[in-house]
């Protein structure tokens, strides 16, 4: 297996934690803003632990960003939409996705009222999420699935 194989497969499996630790967290949070809930430990720990894994996987993609054959800088890269979409696209969305959590996370963690904490975790990890989806949409590539 080459080092280029070993993280698009790292990537590749690592972005179903941190979907799955996401997704979690947003539900958590909308159970906890409409039902008035208080902000637990348990809250506390998979919001952080949804963001770690975001940030690993801006590290882990950050790596692969420099290895991967699919990211060229040439002339014809904007012609090309696979180049385009790997170079350009994916990089971009992905980082605006995970800057959002960072930013949710943050201002959360500031706030004081169960209420606030729960409903800002909710709105931010949401729209991350859905970028994310809608650029893993765009990628052409399996959604559940692993290259190979
Ligand atoms: C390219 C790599 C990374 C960048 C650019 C980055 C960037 C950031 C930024 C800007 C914050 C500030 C959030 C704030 O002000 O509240 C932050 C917080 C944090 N990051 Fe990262 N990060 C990276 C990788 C990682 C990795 C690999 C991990 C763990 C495995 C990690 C774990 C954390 C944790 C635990 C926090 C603090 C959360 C808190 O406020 O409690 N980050 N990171
Ligand atoms: C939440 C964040 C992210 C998710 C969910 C995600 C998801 C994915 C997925 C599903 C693939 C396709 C893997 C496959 O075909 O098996 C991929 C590939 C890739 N990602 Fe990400 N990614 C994220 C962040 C990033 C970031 C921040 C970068 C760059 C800094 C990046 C760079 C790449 C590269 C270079 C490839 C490889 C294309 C190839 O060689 O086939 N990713 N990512």
């Amino acid at each position: 297996m080459t080092l280029y194989k070993f993280f698009l497969l790292l990537h590749s499996g690592f972005r179903h934690i941190a979907m799955v630790l996401i997704l979690m967290a947003i539900l958590q949070s909308l159970v906890g803003w409409f039902g008035k809930k208080a902000y637990t430990e348990g809250n506390r720990k998979i919001n952080l632990f949804a963001l770690i894994s975001a940030h690993t996987q801006l590290l882990i993609g950050l790596v692969l960003y420099f290895i991967s054959p699919f990211v060229v800088f040439a002339k014809g890269t904007m012609h090309d939409a696979q180049a385009r979409y790997w170079t350009v696209e994916h990089i971009s969305m992905m980082i605006f996705a995970i800057v959002l959590i960072t930013i949710g996370h943050s201002k959360s963690k500031k706030e004081t009222l169960p209420e606030s904490k729960h409903r800002t975790i909710a709105i931010f990890y949401t729209l991350a999420l859905i970028v994310v989806v809608v650029a893993i949409m765009q990628s052409k590539r399996a959604f559940f699935g692993m290259s190979n």
